[in-house]
């Protein structure tokens, strides 16, 4: 890559756009090869950047890449070539009048598009993706966020793109003298170029309506390409359960007069949020009860409805810059969370947020791309759509939740809408809003948005009988990243209870309440309780009421009391956590040392009992037996050994099977009644939990065990179910009858992309199937497409982060597969790229051998040149690390 390229852009060069667009006017001549784009935007200087004293107007700058200039003309009056210049990604222009309407037309090459940034064919349908600088790509525009424009699109395409869409509502549609048709569209709310969209194709939709608060009718269609029209049910329920919590919960409505989503099967994220047109990754919307999971039915109904709250947290009030993503990020992930939660079970959201953030932030934020939720710079942008972004963002909007409660955070919320509905902003005005709504004080809680790295407490305890007083003494420290070395204190909401010896929650005032917020401030704070009857328990950090890590010296009893007793249902698993945790590290070691690996114990104790005890919601029960991922206990530990990991989790697996395999098998019994399939949260538990159980009966290896997947996977009710039999079978079957089943599921289902995605991660991601052999061999399959991000992610994602067994074998082989396919993607695709490296910038946790490898393997894609500047960001930071 040239040294030009990697600039870095830092939020402290913020500076207010020079001019303004109040009207852009798009017009599309779709051809895959040359499409012709012209657009005429009505040009004002901006009066906030005027500088006293000014006389001469300053040069207009346009952003563009990959376009072919064709004219530019300033009212009506073509420019000649000396009043502007072309240079490295854009335009400059000399201006004459503070008023004018420019004239721009360009050609663009969507079927050479691999990037799937602007605008794209996916599957021979035209779509577009304009966040968060793709907008560049379709025509010359000042592609940034604070310039907001009332924009109208008309699209012109043979007749077999009988489909035409863009933003708002349609306003005109016709055909043209050659035959060809032709719609315009118009959306009314100003807005940034990340939001726009244009889709064009043959496709079907299917159609329903919602009635707002109000009283509007608002128009819903989901468009796919005509084999998936049946797989949009799910979907369209979850969009009108979302746009009616949005209503109660936030006082939100929708504001167009329809609301359209459509399908694509190529897309580098899950979804956007374009204004009135949302673009869904196809599987992120498509499902059916015979062909996707629980899983994905849940993933399904929390983005379909994160992208509708975008709606107001996103596109009505709008990012100034990108530093702000995590205002609208961060925000909407905490209200689909929250919206989630209401829909199925509060607690097991929860959990299963806290773990992704644990296995994937926690990293990311002690790794060499470490950044605050509100960076301060960037090379690149598109690397910033982050699990600290998004997921430790909704964190930190969810503990000024926590420190106002929830009647505040509306007053607060309202009042952010209000005052600004139809402006770019920033971080600072949502927190400005949350204060001025409830005279709060959120000044040293700002810091959260400035300081990168998960904090750790440490917390000790004293109880003192004479007085009947105990003491809670907690010590913060947050451990420093790259660039940032002084972490002062943060405000720390820390939710915590005090279990009696009967297992009951003690009083914690003469109110009676039995939970309590402590403000954490300080590095060190001591927190006092009078009139505790006996030596508590402390249940700490209740509902993870902050994104940190806590240290107290429980003792395994300890621990399983809780898991018991606790009156919080996510400490109760979090106990669990902690004890599984306990026990694969001393399995770790004693696999380290050479010495034999002894029985989990405790574990198996605690585990025993929960899977004894009817009255737990089996969802719950399920997420307890799960053991820790690979990855979560490699971000447990200073140094990670692989191979130890592997062992461990290993024996751990089959020393729990073993032990619990009369109970797991009543379990399974008692859960394996067949009912009609339905996505709702008591199914999925029993589901779940029987699942759970059936992969713990097939580890064991026990003839009966393999029967019980065998026949599960014949009766083909639910993908749920058949995918779980099937990976059991994978992981445990003879190798020669895994390979049958194998091949006669993709026979069935060869033609549902969806599912052949599954059956690619099913392979790739297994400890026995997934060699580095058989992911060569998956990439050389028919179904296999390089251009494609979900393929990608299904076979070298697939390997490269679930496969901790094969990606991590010793000899390196691993590693330098994943660079070699870094390099040819960034090539195609350098978003995919810059995300596909991952796991190898992590080297410097790995222990010596397995480190070096990976540097290698890094260093080896930088020694190659010509990277992007998104795949150059991510190596060269993690080489910096030295
Ligand atoms: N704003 C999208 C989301 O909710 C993110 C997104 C979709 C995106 N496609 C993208 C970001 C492409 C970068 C590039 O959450
Ligand atoms: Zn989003």
């Amino acid at each position: 890559m040239k040294e030009a390229q990697a600039r870095t852009v830092y939020l402290k060069d913020y500076r207010a756009p020079d001019y303004l667009i109040d009207h852009t006017d798009l017009h599309f001549d779709l051809e895959p090869q040359a499409t012709l784009v012209k657009s005429r935007l009505k040009v004002r200087r901006n009066p906030e950047a005027i500088n006293a004293g000014e006389k001469t107007l300053p040069p207009l700058w346009l952003d563009g890449v990959d376009l072919e200039l064709l004219s530019i003309a300033i009212d009506g009056k073509l420019l000649p070539a000396q009043r502007y210049h072309e240079g490295e990604g854009g335009l400059t222009l000399d201006v004459e009048t503070p008023e004018f309407e420019l004239e721009v037309h360009t050609r663009i090459a969507p079927e050479a598009n691999t990037s799937l940034e602007g605008l794209y064919l996916s599957n021979g349908m035209y779509c577009t993706q304009c966040e968060a600088e793709g907008f560049r790509k379709i025509t010359y525009y000042p592609d940034r966020p604070d310039v907001m424009s009332v924009f109208t699109t008309t699209i012109v395409a043979p007749s077999k793109y009988p489909v035409l869409l863009a933003n708002g509502n349609k306003v005109d549609s016709g055909t043209t003298e050659d035959g060809r048709l032709r719609v315009t569209w118009e959306d009314p709310f100003a807005k940034p170029s990340y939001l726009f969209a244009l889709v064009a194709g043959d496709l079907q939709y299917v159609e329903d309506s919602f009635t707002t608060a109000s009283g509007r009718e608002v128009k819903l269609q989901l468009f796919t390409e005509p084999k998936n029209i049946r797989k949009c049910d799910h979907a369209m329920i979850s969009l009108k359960h979302a746009m009616r919590w949005d209503e109660e919960v936030y006082g939100r409505e929708y504001d167009l007069d329809v609301f359209m989503i459509v399908a694509v099967d190529h897309f580098n994220m899950g979804a956007m949020e374009n204004k009135g047109l949302n673009i869904f990754n196809s599987a992120c919307v498509l499902a059916s009860p015979e062909t996707a999971t629980d899983g994905a039915f849940q993933r399904i109904e929390s983005i379909v409805a994160h992208e509708y709250f975008h709606n107001w947290s996103g596109n009505r009030v709008t990012c100034r810059d990108w530093f702000q993503l995590s205002l609208k990020e961060g925000f909407t992930v905490f209200r689909d969370a929250e919206f989630s939660a209401d829909m199925n079970s509060r607690a097991v959201k929860r959990i299963e947020d806290v773990s992704l953030l644990r296995t994937a932030q926690f990293s990311e934020d002690a790794g060499p791309m470490a950044h605050p939720v509100r960076p301060d710079s960037y090379m690149e942008i598109s690397n910033f759509y982050t699990l600290t972004i998004y997921e430790k963002g909704a964190e930190v909007v969810r503990m000024i939740h926590t420190l106002l409660g929830p009647e505040a955070f509306r007053r607060g919320s309202d009042l952010y809408f209000e005052r600004h509905d139809g402006s770019a902003v920033t971080c600072e005005d949502f927190i400005c809003a949350m204060e001025d709504a409830n005279n709060a004080d959120l000044r040293q809680f700002r810091r959260w948005y400035e300081q990168a790295g998960t904090p750790v407490l440490t917390v000790t305890d004293q109880y003192d009988e004479a007085s009947a007083t105990y003491r809670l003494t907690i010590a913060q420290r947050t451990p420093a990243t790259p660039g940032q070395t002084e972490k002062p204190p943060l405000h720390i909401p820390v939710s915590i209870g005090l279990i009696g010896a009967d297992g009951r929650d003690l009083p914690l005032d003469d109110s009676g309440k039995t939970s309590t917020v402590l403000n954490l401030t300080e590095a060190e704070q001591t927190f006092t309780f009078s009139n505790i009857p006996h030596a508590p328990l402390p249940s700490l950090l209740r509902g993870f009421s902050a994104p940190v890590k806590l240290h107290y010296g429980y003792s395994e009893d300890q621990l399983l009391f809780l898991m018991q007793h606790d009156s919080d249902a996510f400490n109760r698993w979090d106990a669990s956590r902690r004890l599984a945790i306990k026990a694969l590290e001393s399995l770790q070691a004693q696999y380290r040392d050479g010495s034999e690996m002894t029985e989990p114990a405790a574990l198996i104790k605690g585990l025993s009992a929960v899977l004894e005890n009817a009255a737990l919601d089996p969802a719950l029960v399920a997420m307890m037996l799960a053991l820790p991922s690979a990855q979560e206990l490699a971000e447990e530990c200073e140094v990670v050994d692989a191979g130890a990991i592997i062992a461990a989790r290993k024996f751990a697996r089959n020393s729990l099977a073993n032990a619990l395999s009369a109970p797991l098998l009543a379990r399974y019994q008692q859960l394996d009644q067949r009912k009609p399939y339905r996505p709702v949260a008591d199914d999925i538990a029993e589901r779940s939990l029987k699942n759970t159980c059936l992969g713990y009966l097939c580890a064991t290896l026990d003839p009966s065990s393999l029967d019980l997947a065998r026949l599960q996977l014949q009766r083909d009710e639910n993908m749920t179910d058949v995918a779980a039999a099937l990976g059991a079978l994978v992981e445990y079957a003879p190798r020669e009858e895994a390979e049958k089943y194998l091949g006669a599921f993709y026979d069935q289902w060869q033609q549902d992309t969806q599912v052949v995605e599954n059956w690619f991660l099913l392979q790739s991601g297994s400890a026995s199937f997934g060699t580095l052999e058989r992911v060569r061999e998956l990439m050389q399959h028919p179904a296999f497409e390089i251009t494609n991000p979900n393929k990608v992610r299904s076979v070298i994602s697939g390997f490269a982060s679930r496969n901790f067994t094969q990606f991590h074998r010793e000899d390196g082989s691993g590693y330098r597969f994943l660079a070699e396919q870094v390099s040819v993607l960034d090539k195609l695709n350098p978003q995919i790229a810059a995300r596909l490296v991952i796991p190898l910038t992590h080297w410097k946790k790995y222990c010596d051998h397995e480190s070096a490898r990976m540097r290698a393997a890094l260093q080896g894609i930088m020694d190659a040149g010509e990277l992007s500047r998104d795949l150059y960001e991510v190596v060269s930071k993690s080489l910096a690390c030295a």
